[in-house]
């Protein structure tokens, strides 16, 4: 019997050697420890023995059992490991200390520039609020002075939703919102706030047209805010962002929740005035409206017009962004071409 169980042991080994994966060291381990394997074959067959050989064989069986137990996990690891080092090999190798050769990935020409007018109003005391991008009808046209009917509705073509909210087609409609949220100021105190946001309106595409855009709006509300203070800061804004002297120029403009309103327009950077595609050929762009907030809207946020006045300004972010960069085509912006939009530092 003691011949049986080492030729067992020796075919085990030999086996052992043998196996390549982790399937073939199953299959040995049933081979030799399964229910019908040939070590369990020999303890079943204990029973039938004499006392003493019963003994000496179920010693060694046992001892086997633990050993060949042993073998089977350490190869299975061993197997385990090979195939890991198997997979390594064969992957790409990277070393995730090494810094990109570009630098990763860069911000959007428009994130740039709001980032930067961020800054500048910052400096001067004014705080950053972000408006929703879905709006009630309220807050985008009755809050501001746009009664339903009203043919300034018209102007802005609108994404409307199936539950009778809409897409803000102007940043104007968080206006309401801050006005409630902060109150009539402290004497001396105005409320400054800035508030960049996106805005959906129903355009035809082309080279000055998209149907989605970016306005930065600002508001200024205090107890002694005239137009002198409006003009001063449309005039540090736009010194800044460009760093250069652009010539401007201000005309009235209708918006009902202004009065008076203006249009500050700049003369087109593209073409430097002569007029081209960027500025329907008119050399001039559209780009700061603005005007004092119409008492209606500043009641309708709870501040009292008789002891208050503000301006507001809704600047054209995107076509901003556009004129500082010399970036033709308004539909480069929201193509999502990284090798267009990587190059604006
Ligand atoms: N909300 C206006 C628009 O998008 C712009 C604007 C804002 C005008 C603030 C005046 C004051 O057309």
């Amino acid at each position: 019997m003691l011949e049986i169980v080492s030729k067992i042991k020796d075919e085990f080994e030999a086996g052992l050697k043998a196996v390549s994966n982790s399937e073939e060291l199953e299959a040995l381990r049933i081979k030799f420890l399964g229910k019908k394997g040939a070590l369990t074959d020999v303890l079943k067959s204990l029973k039938d023995m004499d006392a003493e050989t019963k003994k000496q064989v179920g010693m060694e069986v046992n001892a086997l059992k633990g050993e060949m137990e042993e073998s089977l996990k350490a190869n299975g690891k061993r197997l385990e490991e090979a195939l890991y080092d198997m997979a390594m090999a064969a992957s790409p190798k990277f070393d995730f200390t090494i810094p990109s050769e570009d630098n990763g990935g860069s911000l959007h020409p428009i994130t740039i520039v709001q980032r930067r007018i961020e800054d500048i109003f910052k400096s001067m005391g004014f705080i950053i609020e972000d408006g929703i991008e879905i709006q009630t009808e309220y807050n985008n046209f009755e809050a501001v002075n746009i009664p339903k009917d009203h043919p300034a509705r018209d102007m802005q073509d609108t994404y409307y939703l199936s539950n009778g909210q809409l897409l803000k087609t102007h940043t104007s409609a968080a206006q309401n919102y801050i006005m409630r949220k902060y109150g009539a100021p402290e004497p001396g105190k105005p409320l400054r706030v800035l508030f960049p946001g996106r805005c959906f309106r129903n355009e035809n595409i082309d080279a000055c047209h998209e149907n989605t855009f970016f306005q930065m709006e600002g508001m200024m509300i205090g107890d002694d805010i005239s137009i002198s203070n409006l003009i001063y800061f449309m005039k540090v804004l736009l010194s800044e962002v460009f760093e250069r002297d652009v010539k401007v120029r201000l005309r009235p403009g209708f918006f009902p929740f202004v009065e008076p309103g203006f249009e500050l327009d700049i003369n087109c950077l593209i073409c430097g005035g002569e007029g081209c595609p960027t500025c329907k050929q008119s050399g001039w762009l559209e780009l700061l409206p603005c005007g004092m907030i119409h008492p209606n809207v500043l009641r309708m946020g709870g501040i009292d017009p008789d002891k208050y006045t503000g301006f507001a300004f809704g600047l054209g972010l995107t076509r901003l962004a556009m004129m500082k960069y010399g970036i033709k085509d308004i539909r480069v912006l929201n193509s999502g071409n990284l090798k267009a939009l990587k190059q604006f530092k």
